[in-house]
């Protein structure tokens, strides 16, 4: 049976990815990014951002940008193709909105199905205005102007996603413009701002909540970015070396952001041998390196209020869950609707083709688990969804009957996935 052995360097957070090029972008001046995530999802924000006037090109190992400053997209030629990325989508359409220029975002099949409405009401609160598809999908027009009126924002909503379009269109408002969201949600937007010199001020409430001050128009100063390793996709060879007897991994570079590796805390509650050394900041996140060995898992309840901290984990999670002794309950994910597919049918549908005791309640997803486990051969469906892709090459490794349909789609945010994988792997 093969384990996990050996050490990995993790490629560049796609979080992080995105925000460093688009905030180069409004920025005056050259910015070089290193460790840039060379994948679907980011080579579509480059497309938007080249077709809306920004010259990027790669230097050696190096992504050059040259920023236009926060009111510095030129009126597109064509149309804004955001491909398989939601975050491309929706934190771009915040950030052409308050330039005037008019812009027609389109995308791929996929996500052409999830919505855009989430951050367009927002955004019309400030005055923006949009045409969207069936009132909230792609294609979609925005209409630009330079005279949204600050507002004070409550996003209801746990979403990363919105607060960022909003910060991005609040980078060209002119005033105090106020973003509260309800519960805090990964911080990389501001904490860029905060490597960037851009003036601002943040509340964390009590209550989860945080609230993010800005005064407008800024004028942002280049600077060159280091991209941090993505958790997102360390969790993969985390879980794959907790299920393989004999395995021992050792992850550098990987972000230690604590709205990022909640999945951690919950996989040493299941009982993982996982142990991280802290070693730099980069560009204003805490990065780390991390050791992981096989070990024995047993189920947990994992509670509706850790999901915004979770939301990119519970395929991988749902593996770990297969190998934990008794019955994992995992609570409140209906955001998982709205990602590349809808991930709880796609990971229910998949583990019970697997053989795996698996069932949905609502927004909960059970799953029974044994270090025993015994699969049954099957082709699982990827829905051309990445992280399902990944996770079930996971499970592939203990079940050698199991193989996955698509595994190409891993190119959306980890193209050598499967090379990363074979490094690790040993007799
Ligand atoms: C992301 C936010 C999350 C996450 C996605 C990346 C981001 O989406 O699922 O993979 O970079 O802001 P939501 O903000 O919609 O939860």
């Amino acid at each position: 049976m093969y384990k996990l052995i050996g050490t990995l360097h993790i490629p560049g957070d796609k979080s992080v990815s995105h925000r460093a090029l688009i905030l180069s972008s409004m920025s005056i001046g050259k910015s070089e990014i290193t460790n840039l995530l060379e994948a679907d999802d980011i080579k579509a924000t480059i497309g938007i951002l080249k077709i809306l006037g920004i010259k990027i090109f790669k230097k050696s190992n190096k992504w050059i940008v040259y920023g236009n400053g926060t009111n510095g997209y030129l009126q597109p030629k064509k149309n804004l193709n955001a491909q398989n990325s939601g975050t491309t989508a929706r934190t771009m359409i915040g950030a052409v909105s308050s330039n005037p220029i008019k812009c027609r975002f389109v995308g791929d099949k996929s996500l052409s199905k999830r919505s855009m409405s989430r951050v367009t009401i927002y955004l019309e609160k400030l005055g923006a205005k949009f045409k969207l598809t069936k009132k909230d999908y792609l294609p979609l027009e925005s209409l630009g102007t330079e005279c949204l009126i600050p507002e004070k924002i409550l996003i209801e909503k746990p979403s990363a996603q919105i607060k960022t379009a909003l910060i991005f269109a609040g980078l060209n408002i002119y005033g105090k413009f106020t973003i509260k969201e309800k519960v805090l949600t990964r911080d990389h937007t501001e904490n860029l701002l905060k490597y960037l010199n851009v003036k601002h001020k943040i509340i964390r409430g009590k209550d989860r909540s945080n609230t993010i001050e800005l005064k407008g128009p800024y004028e942002i100063y280049s600077k060159n970015i280091k991209v941090a390793g993505d958790p997102s996709s360390a969790a993969f060879f985390i879980v794959g070396a907790l299920i393989t007897p004999g395995s021992k991994i050792n992850l550098k570079n990987v972000m230690l952001n604590p709205t990022r590796i909640e999945y951690i805390k919950v996989l040493k509650k299941m009982g993982g041998d996982i142990s991280f050394k802290k070693t730099e900041k980069i560009s204003g996140e805490q990065c780390g390196d991390i050791t992981v060995r096989y070990s024995r898992l047993r189920a947990i309840n994992i509670k509706r209020s850790l999901s915004p901290f979770l939301i990119d984990e519970y395929p991988i999670l749902s593996i770990a869950a297969c190998y934990a002794e008794g019955n994992t309950k995992m609570e409140g994910l209906s955001e998982l609707r709205h990602k590349e597919s809808d991930r709880i049918t796609s990971i229910v549908s998949n583990l019970k083709k697997a053989g795996v005791k698996a069932r949905n309640i609502k927004d909960s997803i059970l799953i029974t688990g044994s270090s025993k486990l015994k699969t049954k051969k099957c082709i699982i469906k990827s829905f051309g969804d990445h992280r399902i892709a990944c996770s079930f090459m996971i499970l592939a490794l203990l079940n050698r009957d199991i193989k996955v349909d698509n595994e190409k789609c891993v190119s959306v945010s980890y193209p050598n996935f499967k090379r990363d994988l074979k490094t690790l792997l040993n007799k």
